[in-house]
């Protein structure tokens, strides 16, 4: 089957910067495709390239057929875009913004009065519609920045970190609505940097870190990528911070472990170890002479999560640490170890 969108040795530089290196990946039509990668991973400008608003330096981008070299207007048609940065006329209503954006896509009389409630209905707001933006709370703005990229019908959705800084309620109407946007037949491409929401909704998955693609596929075959390591969670309590984060470095450099950490919120120390490391021992002795009060002792199933950490360094978010109880479930199937 031909690929909605073929993205294909993409580079993208800022002077000497590399920001998107060589870069290749495909969405399906109809698919919901999560975009993940650390701060600085090239995601935005990635989207940025996809969505004709940012020239490239090299590659191949293809979107329902046409080449984005080539029939650059084409492609724009098609699309809907909701930015990271929220693009709002503060001095306009709420209605008023969405009926601007998609009047700029040709919508003009009923249909684009229908199409402006329809959307504003679509992410909760329809009951602000005549406020004015910028008296619309953070959360809610958030939720226009999606009305304003989406009231036109696009089949293909670009959103870049569309619930951030929303609440747990707003986020699941958002995620709903994404979802409902899928089955209406739209391709969706989303960034995010809160792992439960790309588990709950994304079909496949990329991973990128430093302009590069680290992993692509669903999350069962995510968690096959990293076959090397197993981890370890040690529960010390919360309020030793400083000691907590001594012991992740000291770990860090026994033999056999692979990376620690110290999550602040769970109070948890977290091991990659190799899978050779049949001896724990020495862990918990350097643990118990930094000082560290050893509560728990885990050893936790492959998840996205650790997945994200071992492939780019990074946890994913601050927020993902933040609930423990969701990343730290064994989910899936078990790789190979
Ligand atoms: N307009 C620009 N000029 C120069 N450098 C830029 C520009 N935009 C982005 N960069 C750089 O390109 C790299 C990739 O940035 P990008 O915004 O694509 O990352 P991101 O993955 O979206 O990160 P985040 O998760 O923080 O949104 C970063 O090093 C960034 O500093
Ligand atoms: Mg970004």
């Amino acid at each position: 089957m031909e690929h909605y969108v073929t993205v294909e040795k993409l580079t993208k530089k800022y002077g000497d910067l590399v920001a998107v290196d060589n870069l290749s990946f495909t969405v399906d039509e109809n698919e919901i495709f999560g975009f993940l990668g650390p701060n600085g991973a090239g995601k935005t400008t990635t989207l940025n390239v996809v969505s004709t608003l940012t020239d490239y330096d090299r590659g191949i981008v293809n979107i329902a057929g046409y080449d984005l070299a080539k029939d650059p207007a084409k492609i724009k048609a098609l699309l809907g875009v909701v930015p990271q940065e929220i693009a709002l006329y503060g001095m306009l209503t709420a209605a008023e913004n969405v009926s601007l954006f998609a009047s700029l896509y040709g919508l003009r009389g009923k249909g684009l009065k229908d199409a402006v409630t329809e959307a504003l209905e679509f992410v909760g707001l329809e009951g602000e519609r005549s406020k004015r933006s910028d008296k619309l709370s953070g959360g809610m703005r958030r939720r226009l920045n999606i009305a304003c990229g989406i009231a036109h019908r696009p089949k293909l959705i670009i959103m870049d970190e569309p619930t951030v800084g929303v609440d747990a309620r707003s986020r699941e109407m958002i995620l709903r609505s994404i979802l409902t946007l899928r089955d209406g037949g739209a391709t969706i491409i989303y960034t995010s940097h809160y792992m439960p929401e790309v588990q709950e909704i994304a079909d496949r998955i990329a991973i990128i870190d430093k302009g590069r693609l680290a992993a692509i596929g669903t999350e069962e075959e995510l968690l096959g990528y990293v076959t090397d390591r197993k981890s370890i969670r040690i529960g010390t309590g919360t309020g030793a911070a400083e000691t907590g984060r001594t012991a992740a470095a000291s770990v860090a450099k026994l033999a056999g472990v692979k990376a620690a950490r110290y999550v602040e919120e769970s109070g948890e120390i977290c091991i990659d170890v190799g899978l050779e490391l049949a001896n724990v021992s020495p862990i918990l002795k350097d643990l118990m002479e930094i000082g560290v009060t050893i509560r728990s002792f885990d050893e936790e199933a492959p998840n996205l999560e650790t997945t994200f950490l071992a492939l780019t360094g990074n946890a994913l978010s601050v927020e993902g640490a933040e609930h423990p109880g969701v990343t730290g479930r064994g989910r899936g199937k078990k790789p190979a170890m």
